[in-house]
């Protein structure tokens, strides 16, 4: 039998983004831009190209631009029409939610991951949902989510993305312990949140982008504190492997990730969605390229 539609996607953006000070002191993280973009339309896009139909943001005090974001902006869109800028108005289609379709909760206290996505517990209801973290940015010709959704029709229970990443960095992910590897899809035995890089079970992280099911939202009432003194999602998916579970799966998606939660991350995804648009390309690339050749000439 095939599962339930993934129609629902949580989005935790309560973070205070404090790598990224003084700028979030004012903005919210996922409103910064890679190009003219913020973070959070990438993540919208992508979960939209799965057939997210319900967004879900978990947010606290000041994010209130995001909510504004999102909503339509009378003034600007008169203006645009007045002046015939189809073209941005055409732009601004994509900041647009249908009425009813974005709901947000806030988080009133920062207890971690698994505790964010619990906030959204009512909204979710008993179904199964998506959860996409906004920091990791993947570049794909087919949506992660997407893919993901299409793997999870065949699997059912809870899905992660995973990537395999230099063993010594394992300890700032959450690691799969791999019980069979079936090449795209692994099905896992274990999962372990920020474990020490001697102890990981595996160098198969897991990537900001889940297909849970709501017995996740059950666990994470119990779940006591994690890594970091934190509710871990990780931990709570983890107790759906073994017997009385609905199972967890790795994801080997196809397409490349950016770590937008660090600043390398960050402009290495500048770059590269820079480098990817047909209006900046050249003047772009040129520049990078003149920029290189300078350096290497005055070493
Ligand atoms: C979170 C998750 C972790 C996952 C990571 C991916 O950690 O807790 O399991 O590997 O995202 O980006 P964070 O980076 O928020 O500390």
């Amino acid at each position: 039998m095939k599962p339930r539609k993934v129609t629902k996607a949580v989005f935790p953006v309560a973070g205070l983004g404090t790598r990224f000070l003084p700028a979030t002191k004012s903005i919210p993280k996922e409103i910064m831009t890679l190009v003219d973009r913020p973070l959070i339309q990438y993540a919208i896009d992508e979960a939209r190209a799965a057939g997210i139909k319900e967004f879900i943001f978990v947010t606290s005090r000041g994010k209130s631009a995001l909510e504004d974001y999102f909503d339509h902006a009378p003034e600007l869109e008169s203006a645009l029409r007045k002046k015939g800028k189809d073209d941005l108005l055409e732009v601004l289609k994509d900041t647009n939610m249908d009425s009813g379709a974005i709901a947000y909760v806030r988080q009133n206290r920062p207890m971690g991951l698994g505790h964010a996505v619990w906030c959204a517990r009512r909204l979710i209801g008993n179904e199964p949902f998506a959860v996409l973290l906004p920091d990791d940015v993947i570049a794909a010709e087919k949506s992660c989510l997407a893919q993901m959704v299409e793997a999870y029709e065949q699997t059912g229970g809870n899905m992660v993305a995973a990537m395999e990443v230099p063993p010594p960095k394992a300890s700032a992910y959450g690691v799969l312990d791999i019980a069979e590897d079936m090449g795209t899809i692994v099905r896992a035995k274990g999962m372990v949140e920020k474990p020490k890089a001697e102890e990981a079970p595996s160098n198969l992280a897991v990537i900001g982008r889940y297909i849970l099911s709501p017995k996740v939202l059950t666990n994470l009432n119990r779940m006591k504190q994690g890594a970091g003194g934190e509710i871990q999602l990780t931990d709570a998916i983890a107790e759906e492997i073994g017997e009385g579970g609905s199972g967890v799966y790795g994801y080997r998606f196809r397409g490349q990730r950016y770590d937008c939660g660090s600043k390398a991350g960050f402009l290495q995804a500048t770059v590269a969605f820079g480098m990817a648009r047909d209006d900046l390309r050249d003047e772009f690339s040129a520049y990078l390229h003149d920029t290189l050749a300078q350096q290497k000439a005055a070493q």
